[in-house]
């Protein structure tokens, strides 16, 4: 896809022009064409939308087609009817088989121009974005060109958003594939491919024996259920000298059969996407390469695919975690807690200025936030203060939840150091939080559960692409307050 800036219309250069409205026509004046028919045409048209998200399209002028949008009241368009309005206009440039357009609506009130550009071009391109990799008859959208008519705003801010669309799009792509094709070894071809792509980032492959050496007791025993091999990539983005690295670590279960404490069969086929924390840390790196930032960032990807079989780990076996600590697995669905543990202890040798992990983590999170809203727990206050400004400056929704110890009691074993799940399946996030946190004890370190908001789940399920901008806005505050 290809997006513009323009700085004014007066006439039409694309096949179709969207123009937003109010239902008092005087604040209508964005556009000033040369065609004064066409000056007209807007005012003598608005009248016949009645309330927001009202359209009309008029086809044939000048042998362009017209499509009027309702934006509501001028006073109440904000982030919110935005994003609704951006949605009903992808919706029918996509439908109407549109090529180019030019998309002219009125400045919202809630935030600057920059700001409206970066998300109406963001939300744009999740409309665009398809997956027809196992399409026989690929019906490829036809939109190639879109430009936005927003003086206010700088063209700069399209590299941006370009950079952010790219990491959203690998994101959402690998965590779309099937799990016969997005195994742990094609997550560590990725990213040596992304290594290939940008002189900046480095990859390392940490494979079944080394991760031995080290003493990984807990990731490897979710690992031994399966044919695949396990790894730990670890990608090191090196924009600036020798300043503390952020180290982002993602889960990458490429497949999540719950092992021996097998799930159910419903919708077992969505847990292909419990490799969306993985996806997110590479899609992170990639749009943090082309935009170039000037900080560090190490990208951890604990993958593997956890399969019931002869040889896997069984409920009620006691490993050795890499920190020396040791855990009965109790469940051996809590298998992420199990390959991040050794992770995080691994990302202490980068002495970073912090952490963050990025998982599908807990079915709990989705029954107390649905999937509008990703739950972060951490007891750095700074980090939570970071974390939730980034989410309010990138509408990539999220939620502080508590991390108390109070609830460290629930991972009490009468034979080991800890269990891998609690007893009963009260405050299954914030323990499954308690659980990760013995292991990031020596660095500062926010725990983000994208269970509910890393893909859509039922008849039209699809990965989002989500938390990738909230981790690069995350990303770009650190670099700007350097
Ligand atoms: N990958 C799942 C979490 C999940 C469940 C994500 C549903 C999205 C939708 C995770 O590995 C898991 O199975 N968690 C268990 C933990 C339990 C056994 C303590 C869960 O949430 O049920
Ligand atoms: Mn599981
Ligand atoms: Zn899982």
């Amino acid at each position: 896809m290809n997006y513009g800036l323009l700085n004014s219309i007066t006439k039409l250069n694309h096949e179709c022009l969207v123009i937003g409205v109010f239902s008092n026509s005087d604040a209508n004046k964005l556009a000033d064409f040369s065609d004064k028919k066409f000056n007209n045409l807007i005012p003598a048209l608005t009248p016949k939308l009645k309330e927001a998200g009202d359209t009309l399209w008029q086809a044939e002028v000048d042998g362009h087609s017209l499509m009027l949008i309702h934006c509501g009241k001028e006073k109440e368009f904000n982030a919110i009817s935005l994003r609704k309005r951006i949605d009903e206009i992808s919706t029918a440039l996509i439908k109407q088989r549109i090529q180019s357009a030019t998309i002219c609506l009125p400045q919202i009130n809630d935030h600057d121009a920059d700001w409206q550009l970066l998300q109406m071009v963001l939300q744009l391109d999740t409309h665009v974005y398809q997956m027809l990799d196992y399409k026989s008859a690929k019906k490829i959208h036809t939109l190639t060109n879109v430009d936005f008519y927003l003086p206010a705003a700088s063209a700069q801010t399209l590299s941006v958003a370009n950079a952010i669309n790219t990491g959203v799009n690998l994101t959402r792509r690998l965590a779309d594939l099937p799990a016969n094709r997005c195994t742990p070894s094609y997550l560590a071809e990725q990213a040596d491919d992304l290594a290939r792509h940008h002189e900046k980032i480095k990859t390392t492959l940490i494979n079944h024996n080394e991760m031995r050496e080290y003493g990984m007791g807990a990731f490897l025993a979710v690992a031994q259920g399966s044919v695949q091999p396990p790894y730990l990539i670890e990608l090191k983005y090196q924009g600036v000298g020798n300043s503390a690295p952020i180290v982002l670590v993602g889960k990458g279960i490429t497949f999540d059969s719950g092992g021996l404490s097998i799930k159910p069969a419903s919708a077992m086929d969505e847990m292909k996407y419990d490799m969306a924390g993985a996806a997110s840390v590479l899609g992170t790196l990639n749009a943090c390469a082309l935009l170039n930032l000037p900080i560090n960032v190490i990208g951890l990807i604990a993958t593997a695919e956890n399969m019931p079989s002869g040889t896997a780990v069984k409920p009620g076996d006691i490993v050795t975690s890499m920190s020396g600590q040791t855990i009965e697995i109790l469940n051996t669905d809590a298998e992420g807690r199990l390959v991040l543990a050794d992770a995080l202890t691994y990302a202490e040798r980068f002495n970073p200025e912090f952490v963050i992990d990025i998982a599908t983590l807990t079915g709990a999170i989705i029954v107390a936030l649905g999937t509008s809203t990703t739950g972060f727990m951490t007891t750095d206050n700074e980090l939570a203060a970071l974390i939730n400004q980034a989410a309010e400056d990138s509408e990539d929704r999220c939620w502080r939840m508590p991390l108390d110890d109070i609830y460290q009691d629930a991972l009490d074993s009468p034979i080991a150091d800890m269990i891998n799940a609690g007893f009963d399946r009260t405050a299954g996030s914030i323990t499954a939080a308690c659980f990760l946190s013995r292991f990031t004890k020596n660095y500062r370190w926010a725990h983000l559960d994208v269970a509910g908001t890393a893909w859509v789940s039922g008849k039209k399920r699809h990965a989002t692409g989500r938390p990738v901008p909230l981790l690069i806005q995350i990303l770009r505050h650190v670099a700007d307050s350097r």
